[in-house]
């Protein structure tokens, strides 16, 4: 059995993760397989966008307990940096990545989700970060994206608590943007991928950049990023194209993403 599957619709790619006897569960193997999926899709210019699912009743259950129960803290610091590097990757891809929450994101998986650049879930989804209640805390991230995400104090009481959400709460904290009965979860992802395709691929790619630096940067240097890469737009037949439809009245813009 594969366990993550990459399908190709148009410019999007949809990577279900396929390891439902343990829902999903990262251990070293699946994290080394999601990562060389990420590559395979890194390495496919004519993908736009990337959607990231699971199949059966998790998106992801979580780091895999088992797995990590007998590591003494220098087995698990490297262990913890494949987590840690694999949500990097995704941050940092420069591709929008959509991660569609299919059921229970828990620790790692919701720190998975939390690296994509929009999430959306279905009805019955089920979110936490339940580290504190296994004794431990987050180890790929999350402690210091959830508080980004959803504000301080919402973020600090989840963790402490390491509480479970439903799709609705997680919906107004702003954790999720879309929650959509689960039947129709991947055709709401697709929708919102053809949404961003339509676009000046190379405009979304440095908007993701420059959104990204918002997270890290100050305000006057995260402008000046903003502002060279505005500029930098001014060299690319998208932007004659973009403009110069809008100019001539023009609708049904087609860019060539150059
Ligand atoms: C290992 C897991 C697992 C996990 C589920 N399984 N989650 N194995 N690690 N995180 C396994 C179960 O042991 C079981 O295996 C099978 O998957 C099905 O799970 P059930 O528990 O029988 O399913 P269900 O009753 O539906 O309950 C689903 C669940 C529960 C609520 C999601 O499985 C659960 O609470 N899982 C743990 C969630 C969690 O604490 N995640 C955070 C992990 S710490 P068998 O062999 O019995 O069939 C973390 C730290 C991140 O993520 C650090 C990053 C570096």
């Amino acid at each position: 059995m594969t366990d993550v599957i990459i399908e190709k619709k148009g410019h999007t790619a949809l990577m279900t993760l396929n390891r439902p006897s343990s829902l999903n569960a990262l251990c070293e193997e699946f994290m080394s397989s999601v990562s060389g999926a990420l590559d395979e899709v890194l390495n496919d210019s004519d993908i736009y966008t990337l959607i990231i699912t699971g199949s059966g009743k998790a998106f992801i259950s979580g780091a895999d307990i088992k797995e990590m129960y007998g590591k003494n803290s220098r087995e698990i610091f490297d262990w913890s940096s494949l987590g840690s590097g694999l949500n990097m990757k995704i941050e940092t891809m420069e591709i929008p990545v959509i991660a569609a929450i299919n059921g229970y994101a828990f620790g790692g998986g919701l720190e998975l989700a939390m690296a994509c650049d929009i999430r959306i879930a279905s009805e019955n989804a089920v979110m936490g970060l339940p580290e504190t209640g296994l004794g431990v805390i987050c180890g790929a991230g999350g402690t210091q994206r959830l508080p980004r995400l959803i504000g301080e104090s919402a973020a600090r009481e989840l963790i402490f608590t390491a509480s479970s959400i439903d799709a609705g709460r997680a919906l107004s904290l702003g954790l999720v943007s879309h929650v959509v009965p689960g039947e129709r979860l991947l055709e709401k992802a697709f929708s919102i991928a053809g949404e961003i395709e339509k676009n000046g691929q190379l405009a979304v790619r440095a908007a993701k950049k420059a959104v990204n630096a918002a997270r890290n940067t100050k305000i006057e240097d995260g402008c000046l990023l903003e502002r060279r890469l505005f500029s930098a737009l001014f060299d690319t037949e998208d932007q004659k194209t973009g403009m110069g439809a809008f100019i001539a009245g023009k609708k049904n813009v087609v860019f060539k993403n150059r």
